[in-house]
């Protein structure tokens, strides 16, 4: 049973001023049981807006969401129970302490009696939130806001975890304990399905991607794949004056341009054609993600 079958799924918001806005555009996706799943695109493609279907606090207007294999919208309480969420942006319990956070919530998601205070030891230890226990979630800092909101989202094991960019302004130290915590839940059973802005961190972390855009699935697969589709295809140039017009599938990236190649001869002739004089220096060179991401978002 997949953890995540997500099939023609659209959101269209309906704003009473401006016309709606289709935030996520017939989008199907499946995650595997084991994977760790990377949400990839620029801002406003629709991460969120999908996130928040996938944990029912958003319909969606077209589509169906199953998580192991129950109907999200039929059945939304049974289904909530069954995934882990932390949103994108930090909504803590201010006027509580860290312990009474944690307690109120392994409540709310069913942890039996005799198992909260264990669970909530675990969760303390693996945030390293265990010396904040007795403070006030309103006095912890943005990275131990961020902790805290994991820490909740694991208390009951959910087989499902989904992360809405849980690296985000964090300091380094806790990004890799962040990586080290989702590596330790994957091994124990649990499925991952996290967004986020950098490249590095879904390359060290994740077994497959999604990258969408304008609400749309632009590429999927096995990052190695997707990584070899796009290996030593790109060509880079340099012009003297940058203020040009250009041929459709090249990119600016700083001072240099690219453009995805399909025939090396082919496109270096079209290259020099197009730009004359003009080019100062060409060179092919395998594509980085970063450069894919730039190449399929543009
Ligand atoms: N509640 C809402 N009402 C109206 N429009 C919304 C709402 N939430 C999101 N949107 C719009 O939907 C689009 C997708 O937003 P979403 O938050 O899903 O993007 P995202 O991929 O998560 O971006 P980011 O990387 O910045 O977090 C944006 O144009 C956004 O303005
Ligand atoms: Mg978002």
């Amino acid at each position: 049973m997949n953890p995540l079958s997500i099939q023609h799924v659209s959101k269209t918001y309906k704003t009473p001023k401006k016309e709606d806005l289709l935030a996520v555009d017939d989008v199907s996706l499946v995650i595997a049981p084991g994977s760790i799943h990377g949400l990839l695109g620029p801002n406003g493609a629709g991460k969120s807006t999908l996130i928040s279907l996938i944990a029912g606090i958003n319909t969606p207007t077209h589509g169906s969401i199953t998580l192991f294999g129950l109907d999200v919208i039929k059945n939304p309480e049974a289904a909530k129970g069954l995934i882990g969420v932390v949103p994108q942006e930090v909504v803590v319990e201010m006027a509580f302490t860290v312990q009474e956070v944690l307690y109120y919530f392994s409540g709310m998601y069913g942890v039996p009696q005799a198992q909260r205070q264990a669970r909530i030891d675990q969760a303390l230890d693996d945030l390293q939130l265990t010396e904040k226990k007795h403070e006030k979630a309103k006095n912890l800092s943005g990275g131990m806001k961020r902790r805290l909101m994991i820490a909740k989202a694991i208390l009951h094991q959910p087989k499902l975890l989904i992360l809405d960019e849980p690296t985000a302004g964090v300091d380094v130290a806790l990004r890799q304990k962040i990586w080290e915590l989702v590596r330790r839940l994957n091994a124990s059973g649990t499925t991952i399905l996290f967004t986020t802005h950098y490249l590095e961190e879904a390359e060290q972390l994740c077994d497959a991607i999604t990258l969408v855009n304008h609400g749309k699935v632009i590429k999927e697969g096995k990052l190695k794949d997707i990584q070899q589709e796009f290996s030593k295809n790109i060509i880079h140039f340099e012009l003297f004056n940058k203020s040009v017009s250009h041929p459709s599938d090249v990119v600016a990236t700083g001072s240099e341009f690219e453009f995805p190649m399909t025939n090396l001869a082919q496109d270096m002739n079209m290259i020099t054609t197009h730009y004359g004089d003009n080019l100062k220096n060409i060179r092919s060179e395998a594509a980085s993600l970063e450069q894919i991401f730039l190449t399929l978002t543009k």
